[in-house]
């Protein structure tokens, strides 16, 4: 994503076949490219909805409408989608911002709103930092000519900067590692097929696409020597929310063991929420399930279950790796820790 004359973004629902760029002139318009999914992946959420507040912002025509109209745009964005945590950081993120910037508002209006602009940059900036230091710890773990899978997007499009789980797999690579990555399609919206085979392609990174179902084979027959997925949230306790049909992975990691990472930022992770249970799950449509390639693939007016998540027990994260390093065995104790303000 990008703000150049205004707030840009990478369609992701046109890759790989059209690199479209959408130009955001208000919220409505922000919300529905979140709700598409045309940006998508937490942290990416996050940079967004603070660029979002920024064009809300831009809105208000003096002190009396300042903090309303970026409180009500917050609420909009915050329920386009309920399991990542990071839109509600980056709104939160922006309405400190403004809080702050309140008495500036008062004496000149339009400095503020440019202040308001360069904190949604310093955020995107930020978690573009984040990004290079999850993938600087996180490749440390990876083995020289070994193979991982990776399920979803967690990339440089799902994020503002390199990616969380593909951070750690682009840093392996640049310190020569030669790493093979096996790309789950990710049904039903492929962001496996259509994103993460995308970037790797590009990054010049040996990518086998497979379909979801392919998984347990790549385990049993020993092809697979580590698993890194991101996360849309991660519970108090180290419970992980990301994409389903992550816990499937989860199980055969487990059961051939095989290492289980998480990368992501702790920006991500929930302290208010005590277990994955009380992560809310995104229930999507049914006809993203039912049309694949434009045509209809089960009967019409069949029931359809399409949860957009699933809950992974810490009991089988082997480390969720931050921009503060890895953390092994994840518990509610050293959770805490490390993602306290005071740990370096
Ligand atoms: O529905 P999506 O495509 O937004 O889901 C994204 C994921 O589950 C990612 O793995 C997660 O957000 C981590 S992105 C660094």
């Amino acid at each position: 994503m990008r703000w150049l004359q205004g707030l840009e973004l990478l369609d992701q629902t046109k890759l790989p076949a059209a690199e479209v760029w959408l130009a955001i002139e208000d919220i409505s318009q922000l919300v529905e490219a979140i709700e598409c999914l045309a940006v998508r992946g937490a942290p990416a959420l996050g940079c967004a909805a603070a660029y979002g507040m920024a064009l809300a912002g831009q809105t208000a025509s003096g002190a009396a409408d300042w903090l309303p109209a970026l409180e009500q745009a917050g609420r909009k964005l915050t329920a386009a989608r309920p399991t990542a945590v990071n839109l509600q950081v980056g709104v939160d993120h922006q309405l400190a911002a403004a809080r702050d910037l309140l008495p500036q508002v008062h004496t000149d209006l339009n400095a503020a709103k440019l202040e308001l602009l360069q904190s949604a940059r310093n955020f995107h900036q930020r978690d573009a930092d984040l990004c290079a230091a999850i993938g600087n710890h996180g490749q440390e773990l990876l083995k020289p000519d070994s193979c991982v899978l990776t399920h979803c997007n967690a990339g440089s499009l799902a994020t503002g900067g390199s990616g969380t789980a593909l951070a750690v797999i682009y840093a392996a690579h640049n310190a020569g590692k030669q790493i093979r990555v096996l790309v789950d399609e990710t049904r039903p919206l492929l962001q496996g097929a259509r994103l993460s085979c995308w970037e790797l392609t590009r990054a010049g990174i040996a990518a086998t696409l497979q379909c979801d179902s392919a998984a347990a084979s790549a385990f049993s027959t020993g092809l697979v020597e580590a698993v890194i997925v991101g996360a849309d949230r991660i519970a108090a306790n180290g419970d992980v929310a990301n994409k389903i049909g992550t816990y499937g992975i989860a199980v055969l990691a487990e059961k051939h063991g095989v290492p289980f990472y998480v990368a992501a930022p702790t920006t991500t992770i929930d302290m208010n929420w005590a277990t994955g249970a009380d992560i809310p799950i995104e229930q999507r449509g049914a006809d993203e399930v039912l049309i694949f390639g434009g045509g209809l693939i089960a009967p019409a007016g069949i029931a359809v279950r399409n949860p957009a998540f699933d809950i992974t027990p810490a009991a089988m994260v082997t480390a969720i790796i931050t921009e503060r390093g890895v953390l092994r065995k994840p518990t509610r104790a050293n959770l805490g820790v490390h993602t306290s303000a005071n740990c370096g």
